[in-house]
């Protein structure tokens, strides 16, 4: 029994413009100490994949077991509790920008309720890991791209993940940086034993690390097995195409969505009355719910001498915890009002 089991996993998006099936009855078996890969050309479903391991998405059908724990029945609090046992990294890092590198790394910390000290001294162990512990009071912007993604990385390490979920995370990154950045997963995958499922639209990545892989194309698991394997019999034209690539240096070009299918996620007015810092609020937003929050717009009125802060917040696409993170903004003291995009401009 592996750690993670996706058996018959369908998953059906159905948006106004009409439904999109974005897994088709799609089974993957990953074991403790894989470094899985999962690779396919864009919308493949990739990213919807991963997103069903942590039931950041919820499967339309079939099952997701995770240490042999169906997550389909797991309230949100456990799913919350299992969440910590995986960690997560994306193309765009995802980090908190005002924030400096020793902070962002806390934060998952300072959530499960570790004491500030005791979070210091765990978050300078993992920067030293990542070789970045002199540059722990930098501010993120000031990084290069692949020494964010190693902020991100050991951020993710921080709550002692048995899985580390990587979605496209040295897409965004030249080839030497991208072969750093796998050499670091790679090391914590020996020296920790954890977990780690690779997505990926590269085969040079999957060749690289992996150990299995699977191959998505339009929703179907098209091929699976041993990357050696896979790549000495490749068997479906895509694993034939994806080798051929490769082998002849092609460089895919960065993935871009028309724009007609960008999908905009709710936006929010918020409101604060008081004088309160509203940044470790919506940081806090971030990390509970593991989604980022799109800050479009901020201000300070001063209505009858009272400052009130007002910010817009744009939640991901179909956000799954749209009603949470306004009752969780609520709790604390928050006005929050849903606008129409039209009325923004
Ligand atoms: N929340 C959503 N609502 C509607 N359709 C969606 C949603 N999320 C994904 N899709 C659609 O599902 C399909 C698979 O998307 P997914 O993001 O999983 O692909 P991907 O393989 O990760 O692609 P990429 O390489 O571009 O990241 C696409 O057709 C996409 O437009
Ligand atoms: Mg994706």
């Amino acid at each position: 029994m592996g750690v993670i089991e996706i058996s018959h996993v369908s998953k059906c998006f159905s948006p106004k413009e009409g439904e999109v099936h974005a897994l088709k009855d799609v089974s993957v078996s990953i074991e403790a100490g894989d470094i899985y890969g999962i690779i396919g050309m864009s919308g493949a479903g990739k990213s919807t994949l991963v997103r069903c391991m942590n039931y950041l998405e919820r499967p339309t059908e079939g099952s997701v077991k995770v240490f042999n724990q169906e997550l389909g029945a797991l309230s949100e609090k456990e799913l919350r509790k299992m969440r910590q046992d995986i960690g997560m990294i994306f193309q765009h890092f995802n980090l908190l920008m005002q924030k400096n590198v020793l902070e962002n790394v806390c934060y998952p910390l300072y959530i499960q309720g570790v004491k500030r000290r005791e979070a210091r001294v765990k978050a300078m162990e993992l920067l030293e890991l990542v070789g970045l512990a002199d540059r722990a009071k930098t501010y993120p912007a000031k990084l290069s791209g692949g020494q964010q993604q190693r902020v991100a990385i050991a951020r993710a390490l921080a709550s002692n993940p048995k899985i580390l979920l990587c979605d496209e995370a040295t897409s965004a990154l030249d080839p030497q940086t991208t072969a750093s950045i796998l050499e670091l997963l790679k090391e914590i995958n020996e020296k920790f034993g954890i977990t780690i499922v690779i997505i990926t639209h590269q085969m040079a990545v999957v060749r690289e690390i992996c150990n299995r892989v699977t191959i998505l194309s339009s929703g179907v698991v098209v091929e699976e097995g041993e990357v050696a394997e896979v790549f000495k019999h490749p068997k479906s034209p895509e694993a034939k195409e994806l080798i051929r690539r490769d082998l002849s240096g092609e460089v895919d070009a960065p993935v871009r969505r028309p724009v007609s299918q960008v999908r905009e996620g709710k936006t929010f007015r918020i409101v604060f009355t008081e004088n309160s810092s509203y940044e470790p609020v919506i940081s806090n937003v971030i990390m509970q719910f593991m989604e980022p929050v799109n800050i479009l717009g901020a201000n300070t009125r001063n209505v009858s001498g009272i400052a009130r802060g007002e910010m817009l917040l744009q939640l991901i696409p179909d956000s799954k915890h749209e009603a949470d993170i306004v009752a969780y903004l609520e709790e604390r003291g928050i006005a929050v009002e849903e606008v129409n995009a039209d009325e923004l401009e």
